[in-house]
């Protein structure tokens, strides 16, 4: 298709509507039917409906079909609809959040969980999944960390990238799906945790730490950029010149198609700059919006607003071209309903292969907290399984759109099913829900596994918290039966950072996040010690509400505190809190007892053209086998600006047998030594750098290197 030419041929009306995407029901509905309602509301009329050039969200081959076919009855150049949706961790088949999903460590996961998602999604008819979202965070006041890839740019960059290129590798059968990075710009620094909130952080910040997400998936060929709802610098990101521009443009080099977030374009009038819809759509175009989602704003005003000359038919066709060239790459011109397929749907929706990865990766992503030996349960013979999530099926968690829920099964079901004699199994919130003879169970089990957490309506968009603190109720549970001088095990299920301090006297801590739709084999594999605990915290978690932000890679200050156990009384700190963490960024243990030792680097002095090979050996002690992360930290003690304490730049995770040692090597590069300063551009100081490698952020090993 050459959309040169097909360009040429539309009219004003067909350009405005491309840049259009509404939901199914403007098409679905029987639009003479539409006495009152959106179409009426939006003062929208046939022509402009079957003018649009995207669909958000379409739940079958069956719909998407019907879809197509009506429009492009009625479409007078057939240009095909795209069709968009959300597809955050899975499509039919849920993985892991990706919160959780970071937490492997394993940038694979994150590959495999869009690799499965891009073949069922596919054969629904979908085309661009609004994913990877790609904002760093640090708050867990926000609800949204749940789909985040955490707090760390590096972690963050490799997921991201990794999901971006399982989306869009075409695969032998034909299915991908093109990946749609969101919430350009840095929607996670809203103040306080609250979503929509204002984000005010500065240049530097933004090049050096909330861009990178963004930036990865760009590079890994990310078709689509959503902007964010939130302002920066006082301007909404839909309608940002100097985002849109001057960084996505011109500093990033993406060159595919930016779609606004839902209804965004039109809440820049709430916003307060916007003056109207009008406005916004001038606006919009004039910064670089290409699709407006879910308002109307194009669709009423673009049409006037070029013929009257005030915004340039050259910008629209601008944006016409991206679209379509978007189009055409998909072989829709060819195939109006590629991807569609009803028999591959019936096949591949749930398919074993894919519920079988779903556990695989599940399995990566629990972080054991803490453990005095009373995991694995080997030798366990009673169980009691109590606390609001014991029976539950609903495990897979926010933005699990369309996957099955009742097909889940719950961690009573797998616990029974692995042969477990489980005593009680009984979901309650807090110890009223228990009456006398389940108390006389719970004391007679000689384990007792408490599942808190949160429910996934907690967690995800618009569920912003002022407290992470487990539930009163939760908590007043756990404390009835530590009071009863029971062995407790603590399962976790949540979305975000929790304050676990009260659960100090817990025998075991598993954070098991939300993990989708084999979330309670993952755990009871895991409870049971058929699988060995490798995840690690990609969030810090904080002791107390007054922490937050607290994260692994703050700058310096000018009074560091020099000894938490005894603070100097001019240094930076609480008067009643420790500075420390309750678990740092990347900590996780495992029923293996790794070491890591013997570190060596390849030369000490290098000039920026060279390359510094460091290696580090894992020993696995036992008692099993299992996988390490190897963490490389980087300090800059002196620097142009004031460079982080110290920063995660590298991971590696590694299998070893029981007894097994492995030499573990990595390549430091001067890209690892730079960082970006508040206009964009790359900088790296010459001098003496730091160097910490090890399997736990309070075990590394530390050497020294200057660049010359
Ligand atoms: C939502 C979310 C965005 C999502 C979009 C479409 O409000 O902010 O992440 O992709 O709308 O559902």
């Amino acid at each position: 298709m050459n959309i040169h030419e097909l360009l040429k041929q539309m009219t004003l009306t067909e350009k405005v509507g491309q840049l259009a995407q509404l939901s199914p029901f403007f098409l679905l509905q029987e639009l003479e039917k539409e006495a009152a309602g959106p179409i009426r509301e939006l003062d929208l009329n046939e022509q402009k409906i079957f003018s649009i050039g995207s669909i958000l969200g379409i739940g079958s081959a069956e719909d998407m079909i019907k879809v197509q076919t009506r429009y492009l009855e009625k479409s007078r150049l057939r240009i095909p609809l795209l069709f968009m949706g959300d597809i955050i961790h899975g499509y039919k088949t849920i993985f892991p959040v990706p919160l959780g999903l970071a937490a492997s460590f394993n940038p694979e996961c994150a590959r495999e969980t869009a690799r499965v998602s891009a073949r069922e999604a596919s054969v629904a008819g979908l085309h661009m999944t609004f994913s990877p979202m790609a904002d760093l965070v640090r708050d867990p006041r926000w609800g949204r960390v749940v789909e985040s890839f955490g707090e760390s740019k590096h972690l963050l960059g490799a997921f991201a990238a990794a999901m971006v290129e399982g989306y869009q590798t075409p695969q032998p059968e034909g299915y991908r799906l093109s990946a749609c990075v969101k919430h350009f710009a840095a929607y996670g620094a809203a103040e306080a945790g609250m979503d929509y909130n204002t984000v005010d952080i500065s240049r530097l910040s933004l090049h050096n730490h909330y861009l990178a997400g963004y930036r990865e998936a760009i590079r890994a060929g990310a078709k689509g950029v959503m902007t964010a709802f939130n302002v920066f610098e006082g301007l909404p990101c839909t309608i940002n010149d100097y985002l849109l521009k001057d960084v996505l443009r011109d500093n990033l080099g993406f060159t595919g198609v930016t779609i606004s977030d839902y209804a965004s374009l039109f809440e820049t009038i709430s916003h307060g700059v916007a003056l109207d819809l009008k406005d916004a759509a001038r606006r919009g175009l004039s910064a670089g919006l290409d699709i407006e989602m879910a308002s109307v704003a194009y669709l009423t005003h673009l049409e006037k607003l070029v013929a009257a000359g005030e915004v340039s038919e050259a910008l629209l066709d601008d944006a016409v071209l991206r679209i379509l060239r978007l189009k055409a790459e998909l072989g829709l011109f060819d195939n109006p309903f590629r991807g569609a397929d009803l028999a591959r749907q019936a096949k591949l929706m749930l398919h074993p292969d894919h519920l079988a990865s779903a556990e695989t990766v599940a399995k990566e992503c629990l972080v054991l907290l803490e453990n005095n030996g009373v995991l694995p349960l080997v030798n366990t013979t009673t169980l009691a399984l109590i606390g609001p999530f014991a029976t539950a099926k609903r495990t897979s968690g926010p933005w699990s759109w369309h996957g099955y829920r009742d097909e889940n099964t719950s961690l009573a079901e797998a616990l029974a099913r692995a042969g477990c004699h489980l005593l009680l199994a009984k979901s309650g919130e807090g110890p009223e829900a228990y009456d006398e003879a389940d108390y006389r169970q719970i004391r007679d089990a000689e384990v007792v596994i408490l599942y808190l957490g949160e429910a996934a309506t907690r967690s995800g968009e618009a569920r912003s918290l002022t407290d992470i603190g487990l539930p009163h109720e939760q908590l007043a549970l756990y404390g009835k039966i530590r009071e009863l001088g029971k062995k407790t095990v603590v399962l976790l299920q949540n979305g975000r950072p929790l304050l676990l301090a009260p659960l100090a006297q817990a025998d075991a801590i598993l954070e098991t996040w939300f993990l989708g739709s084999r979330a309670a084999e993952a755990i009871a594999a895991t409870l049971l010690g058929e699988n060995n605990p490798s995840g690690k915290l990609p969030m810090t978690f904080p002791r107390n509400m007054g922490q937050i932000p607290i994260y692994h890679d703050r700058l310096r200050t000018g009074r560091p505190l020099k000894n938490e156990d005894r603070p100097g009384e001019f240094e930076a700190k609480y008067l009643d809190s420790r500075n420390s963490p309750l678990y740092p960024f990347a900590h996780g243990k495992s029923y293996s007892r790794f070491e890591s030792h013997d570190l060596s680097l390849s030369k000490h002095r290098l000039t920026s053209g060279e390359l510094l090979e460091m290696t580090i050996n894992i020993t696995n002690h036992g008692p099993r086998s299992g996988m390490a992360t190897v963490l490389v930290y980087l300090s800059d003690p002196q620097a142009k600006i004031s460079r982080p304490v110290q920063e995660l730049i590298k991971f590696k995770k590694v299998h070893l047998e029981a007894g097994e040692t492995q030499a573990v090597s990595f390549t430091i590069t001067l890209a690892d030594l730079t960082y970006h300063l508040g206009d964009g551009t790359l900088s790296y100081d010459p001098g003496k750098f730091t160097i910490r490698l090890g399997l736990s952020p309070t075990d590394l090993k530390e050497a020294e290197f200057t660049l010359l």
